[in-house]
């Protein structure tokens, strides 16, 4: 649609922009201009300005501005024509006509947001006042809410009659067969009647206000529990979300949006006073509703369900959310608690400390992987490749960082996970020998996982005094390659002096070979960053290489009392009964070490 300038200098003429934007942004007048909290980023001191005057807007902190069609443009993230259109509305500007077969569908959904604004005004007025609706106002007070929520959601309830709305409709000359279209009444073989009918009723808005849908809630326990409109001209199941029209607005102090699945929870937030919550109703978080949320907000909490449908839901929705550019974080409920009866029972400042608390989408997912090694075993080089996708999915500047908890998660070496796409891979193996039926068993994994030696070094050299600590727990056997056994040998005689990296170097200076592997080798780590935040995660990297190591250890007995007892049987002779008693000791043990390995965070 073509706009002309007529129409445009009108729209701007009758349009007060402070007074426009004051309905978006709570704005404070400061000289000639009105300032207040940005809406297009998030800030705790106000840079954004109106110029009422001048007729423009300009934030200093992000830097966008211009006149009050880029600012509808800019929060509703419509077209020129768009925000023309919905300005002249409001201003009462007559826009040039349309196609008619345009202004036949704009005026249906014109007609279908009347409709719906008059059910919600009726339902409302229901709820607040018909003597019949005293079972919904007692049960709105039971599940917490509070009057001041009910007015500003708009929350109704549609009486138990047939024909309630049916009535209110014919009497304000609405088109019932419009209402139908609505999903407002339905058409029987006796003429039309109520869809909704002894429900409590929320109304969900389009994010320029209108009001497109509804929900239905039983109040008596019946199935379905909720009705909810399906797909009318202007509304399509899964592609908006409850409450975003005002929760976009009150994003300046966080930039960060609220997810959960369920209305009541979504408006139990708002009650607590997380006005930036939305819900996704329903089950399946779509990709429409991620795009959209991303159009408002970069950063989003999902806070759904603390049950397996939940958990699964999250999955999905974590996916969809990194796919178009949100940081994702998840909001852990206790078990069984929904975001309602959770902000209901502990309050503000327990939701905002788990908030504060949620796992970044990547922990999440890697957690989740983690567990899935547990449960299934899954060949961990698998485990570690797929993680190791995962990594590489984020800024490069992340990757080092959560392969390092991946490893330690899994007790890998952070080395591995690095290299586990190509150890993933059997292509990059020559074929092995087949060996004989029974030696097949005894193909032993190598002892040490790879890099392991280096992993161990490296993490002791970060910090010197913590060969004082440990090199008595490690088997110099440890150290299988020749110049790593002779630094660790070194070092171990002088590690009552060693706490600074010069001291190192002193310890070593005799040995100019040792001082340029060490070189190398901290060179090798520090581009692959094997290296933890503080010295408490250092140890326990380090007690957990010396677990893996004790695993080793273990396993090693145990193939070669299994390849005795092997030999023994295939040679007629009689095993010992000791022998088979110590190899059970020896698998449980190994068992139970490697559960230990996996457990530990
Ligand atoms: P829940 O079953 O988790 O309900 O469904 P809830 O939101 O906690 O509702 P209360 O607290 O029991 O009142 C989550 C969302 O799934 C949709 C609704 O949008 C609901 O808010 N839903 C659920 C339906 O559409 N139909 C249903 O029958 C059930
Ligand atoms: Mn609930």
């Amino acid at each position: 649609m073509r706009i002309d300038q007529g129409a445009i200098r009108e729209i701007l003429a009758r349009t007060d922009i402070g007074g426009f934007i004051g309905n978006y942004v709570a704005l404070r007048k400061r000289g000639n201009d009105l300032v207040g909290l940005c809406p297009f980023h998030g800030e705790k001191t106000p840079s954004f300005h109106v110029h009422p005057d001048r007729g423009f807007f300009k934030c200093f902190g992000c830097g966008v501005g211009g006149d009050v069609f880029k600012f509808v443009q800019q929060l509703e993230n419509v077209s020129f024509p768009e925000a023309a259109r919905i300005l002249a509305k409001r201003a009462g500007v007559e826009l040039e006509p349309e196609s008619p077969g345009t202004a036949r569908i704009r005026s249906e959904k014109e007609a279908i947001y009347a409709a719906n604004e008059l059910a919600a005004a009726f339902f409302h007025r229901t709820l607040k006042l018909a003597p019949e609706a005293e079972a919904a106002r007692a049960y709105v007070t039971h599940r917490g809410i509070s009057e001041g929520t009910v007015d500003s959601f708009k929350l109704g309830y549609a009486p138990s009659q047939w024909e309630g709305l049916v009535r209110e409709l014919e009497a304000h000359g609405f088109d019932l067969s419009l209402a139908a279209k609505a999903g407002l009444v339905k058409e029987g073989q006796r003429g039309f009647y109520d869809f909704y009918r002894g429900r409590l009723m929320i109304p969900t808005h389009a994010t320029t206000g209108e009001v497109v849908a509804f929900g239905g809630r039983a109040l008596d326990g019946s199935e379905p529990k909720y009705i909810n409109t399906s797909a009318t001209p202007v509304y399509v199941k899964g592609r908006g979300l409850f409450a975003l029209e005002r929760a976009r607005r009150n994003l300046a102090g966080s930039g960060a949006l609220i997810v959960v699945e369920g209305y009541l929870d979504c408006i139990a937030l708002h009650q607590a006073g997380f006005p930036n919550a939305v819900a996704s109703l329903g089950t399946a978080f779509t990709p429409e509703q991620a795009a959209e949320l991303r159009k408002y907000a970069e950063r989003i909490f999902v806070c759904f369900d603390a049950d397996a449908a939940g958990g699964a839901a999250t999955a999905k929705s974590i996916d969809l959310l990194v796919a178009v550019g949100c940081s994702a974080r998840i909001v852990q409920l206790p078990a069984g608690e929904d975001p309602d009866s959770f902000v209901r029972a502990r309050g503000r400042a327990a939701f905002a400390e788990l908030l504060e608390a949620a796992l970044p989408w990547i922990e999440f997912k890697l957690d989740r992987a983690a567990d899935a090694i547990r449960s299934r075993f899954v060949a961990p080089s698998r485990v570690a490749s797929e993680a190791e996708t995962l990594v590489r999915s984020l800024p490069m500047a992340e990757w080092d960082r959560w392969r390092v908890y991946l490893a330690s998660r899994l007790g890998l070496a952070a080395d591995d996970l690095r290299r586990s796409r190509f150890i993933a891979d059997p292509a990059n193996f020559a074929p092995r020998r087949a060996g004989g039926a029974t030696l097949a068993r005894h193909v032993a994994p190598a002892a040490a996982p790879p890099g392991i030696e280096r992993d161990l070094l490296a993490t002791l050299l970060d910090e010197p005094a913590l060969f004082g600590e440990y090199a008595d727990r490690i088997p110099a056997a440890t150290f299988k390659e020749e110049r790593y056994a002779r630094i660790f040998t070194a070092l171990s005689a002088a590690k009552a002096q060693l706490s600074v990296a010069y001291d190192v170097l002193a310890a070593l200076s005799d040995d100019r070979e040792a001082v340029e592997t060490l070189a190398s080798l901290q060179a090798v780590e520090r581009s692959s960053k094997v290296r933890f935040v503080d010295g408490e995660s250092r140890r326990l990297h380090v007690e957990r290489i010396l677990e893996s190591l004790d695993v080793a250890e273990l396993e090693r007995r145990e193939r070669d009392l299994s390849a005795n007892i092997d030999r023994l049987f295939e040679a007629g002779l009689p095993i010992p009964p000791g022998e088979i008693e110590e190899q059970k000791r020896l698998l449980a043990a190994i068992e139970a070490s490697r559960r230990k390995l996996l457990g530990t965070k």
